[in-house]
């Protein structure tokens, strides 16, 4: 189906003027300069083609084959979350959280995710962002992948944008079954209690989030998840109130030395948040190794996920 013209003035409404602004001007200079957009320490990638050098490396070593067949080995995990301000109709709530699916990098990962996404029961479905791979965000080869994962999803999956995702996106989210979080939140209702979700727009390379916009009218104390792409902003984020953060985007590193030291660091973030649970100053997070798999097709001690948070009161 396509995506009608309306659709996109409704969605520069939801971003406003200043942020509309500086996202298509960044978009516009992504796709000028044809390169990747190396806003990570590996600074270096916005000159040399780091993820053809590393693909040409692993099949000339033979790894290649092995390297991708780790990309479709998609791990379910499961943990849980306890939260202080947690309404009692959502202990036991279960939020299952994919992300950075980069549908156009690993053949057959959709097929591998779809069928996981069937055997892993859940409440609420959430996507932190990079629906495609392409560095300069070009997304309609994936459209029919998005659709497929929105209908296995069924009714209700939220999703924001991640640094991948140009703004064009949204209304073809909207249309297969998304609510994308532009700077907005909604509630979940159960039993008369409200568990609010927030999400953002991308804050690592466009840098368009708005916590405050995100955070409006959300009830001072109540119990709020925030969604945003990277974990580069928990310090910012924790000034905001919310309790508990999912994001992705660093892949946990993809490619990894055994027991799981990345060789590559694409987010400027301390360890302890590059991977896994965390808490800084009250805020709870956690990182996804992510769901896909970033510009080479190829992972190494670092499996894919998808995550389920089970949510539990602390009393
Ligand atoms: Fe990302």
């Amino acid at each position: 189906m396509a995506a009608q013209a309306h659709d996109f003035h409704s969605v520069a409404d939801r971003l406003g003027p200043s942020l509309l602004r500086c996202r298509l001007h960044a978009q516009a200079n992504l796709r000028a300069r044809l390169v990747h957009q190396g806003e990570g320490p590996l600074a270096v990638e916005r000159v040399i083609p780091v993820d053809r050098i590393i693909a040409k490396i692993l099949a000339i070593s033979g790894f290649a084959a092995r390297g991708r067949a780790n990309c479709l080995d998609i791990r379910t995990v499961t943990r849980e979350q306890p939260l202080a301000n947690l309404p009692a109709a959502f202990d036991g709530f279960r939020l299952l959280h994919i992300t950075d699916l980069h549908l156009d990098c690993v053949e057959g990962f959709t097929g591998r995710l779809i069928d996981l996404i069937g055997r892993t029961p859940h409440d609420l479905a959430v996507i932190t962002g990079d629906f495609a791979d392409h560095a300069a965000g070009y997304f309609h080869d994936c459209l029919g992948d998005i659709r497929r994962i929105a209908a296995a999803l069924g009714p209700g999956a939220l999703a924001i944008l991640g640094n991948h995702d140009i703004i064009e996106i949204v209304p073809h989210l909207e249309e297969a079954g998304f609510r994308v979080l532009l700077n907005e939140n909604t509630a979940i209702e159960r039993d008369g209690q409200k568990l609010w979700i927030a999400g953002t727009d991308d804050p690592h390379f466009y840098r368009t989030h708005d916590f405050e916009a995100a955070r409006r009218g959300i009830p001072q104390g109540a119990c709020s998840i925030l969604l945003t792409h990277t974990p580069e902003v928990y310090d910012e984020a924790r000034h905001y109130g919310f309790n508990f953060m999912l994001c992705g985007h660093t892949h946990g590193g993809q490619i990894c030395l055994p027991g799981g030291f990345a060789l590559v660091r694409n987010g400027r973030c301390p360890p302890a948040q590059f991977a896994g649970a965390w808490t800084h100053h009250g805020l709870h997070g956690y990182t996804s190794r992510g769901t896909g798999s970033c510009g080479v097709p190829a992972r190494f001690n670092c499996p894919p996920e998808i995550t389920v948070h089970v949510l539990r009161r602390r009393v």
